[in-house]
């Protein structure tokens, strides 16, 4: 047999993937299952974005577009980053690929050489450090505990920098915790980085609409413009629009990595979907003002799990500043046995006895490189929420 490329062997069956068997196991079982594992929002993409995408069909909007993206788009999303992060990048410092996900990949794959070190502030979300391994990059995992609200503090930023530090990946809020940056805290990191002249910074703002209390999103280069040579901002429709299916994703950067990436996506991806992108022009162009409704959904939502996860035993939640997810420390049900006699000994060992116990879908924290936790999803309708809750509770108690 021929062989594989050889990073693939180093590749751990995602904590992630147990669990989804699991699920779709038991589903075909028959057993109800609620599932807070998802990450996409559980709103329909508005109508006036949907039809922007059936008169582009309807109007033979149908073939390859330049590499790098429409113009109209490129227009629609340069003024989206004046009007919303008083970014200034024009159109040549744009770039749109078919989402944020495969246009992590080729960043990655524009900055990095093999060996080269890459800072991650963990709990991070799950496909960093994979692109990264892929890559034959070193991700340097920079733990940021619940007790600093999963941020990463300045000096834990400094003291993880060493010469082969290329790349800094802030993603603000955060999947899987949901913790944000304010603008103080962001110039305490742009602070820092500003010192390491050879270090890329790049900022994953997917989730910037999706924040609470009144919190204002904060971008690096948008608190430090000396920062504007080095960062490359990535950021998309999928999550603020509900636009998942859809897969638009843009890059906003300096001269040099913008046409770095060109070369990529020229040979890797050719264009994002012709009629995805003239969707995604309404989405940026059009009105925001459901973006509100949304966020004041998401807050009651949060509001309500966070109270309801800290009154079970075993269970601690932080209440995070965004994005749609909690990341609750499960540290207290660690050691707890089952009826059965089996000890829980890991959060994947909780994700399971939650699905088997209560039919509840949850992520381990293993998969996010930050332990002991559970991610828990709340794209999911407040119906749901309280059964999940009720549930879990039960499932807890009933543990010695
Ligand atoms: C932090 C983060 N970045 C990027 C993405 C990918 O978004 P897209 O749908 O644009 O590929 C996700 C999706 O879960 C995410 O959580």
């Amino acid at each position: 047999m021929p062989p594989l490329n050889k990073v693939l062997e180093h590749f751990q069956p995602s904590a992630i993937q147990e669990v989804f068997s699991l699920a779709g196991q038991l589903k075909a079982e028959g057993r109800d299952i609620i599932d807070l594992s998802v990450g996409e929002p559980d709103f329909c993409t508005p109508m006036h974005i949907k039809q922007a995408g059936i008169e582009a069909i309807q109007s033979d909007v149908t073939k390859y577009t330049s590499c790098e993206g429409t113009e109209a788009l490129k227009q629609a999303i340069s003024a989206k980053l004046k009007r919303d992060n008083d970014l200034n990048y024009g159109v040549d410092n744009i770039v749109v690929d078919c989402g944020v996900k495969p246009l992590l990949f080729h960043t990655l794959l524009a900055l990095l050489d093999s060996g080269d070190e890459v800072i991650l502030p963990t709990p991070c979300w799950t496909s960093y450090p994979g692109m990264l391994h892929l890559l034959r990059a070193k991700p340097v995992f920079v733990r940021c505990p619940q007790e600093n609200g999963f941020k990463l503090s300045p000096a834990d930023l400094e003291a993880a920098i060493t010469e082969n530090t290329r790349l800094v990946m802030l993603n603000s809020p955060s999947n899987p915790t949901g913790a944000a940056y304010n603008a103080a805290e962001m110039k305490g990191l742009t602070d820092v980085l500003l010192r390491y002249p050879n270090v890329w910074v790049l900022a994953d703002d997917i989730y910037e609409h999706i924040v609470f209390d009144g919190f204002i999103h904060a971008n690096p280069v948008q608190v430090e413009p000396r920062l504007y040579d080095r960062t490359i901002v990535l950021n998309g429709v999928s999550k603020a629009y509900s636009m998942t299916g859809w897969r638009i994703g843009y890059a906003a950067g300096p001269d040099r990595l913008i046409r770095a990436l060109v070369k990529v996506l020229s040979q890797a991806t050719g264009c994002a979907s012709a009629m995805g992108q003239a969707a995604a022009i309404a989405a940026l162009n059009g009105p925001q003002e459901f973006l509100q409704d949304w966020v004041r959904i998401y807050q009651e939502r949060r509001d309500y799990l966070v109270s309801r996860l800290n009154g079970v035993s075993g269970l601690t939640c932080h209440a995070p500043e965004g994005a749609f997810y909690l990341y609750p420390s499960c540290r207290g049900i660690i050691g707890k046995k089952l009826a059965s006699g089996q000890v829980l000994e890991s959060s994947i060992d909780f994700a399971k006895y939650l699905l088997r116990a209560c039919g509840v879908a949850v992520i381990p924290g293993s998969a996010f490189e930050f332990d002991p936790h559970i991610r828990i999803s709340y794209a999911s309708s407040m119906e749901a929420l309280e059964q999940a809750c009720d549930r879990i509770e039960t499932a807890c108690n009933d543990l010695e």
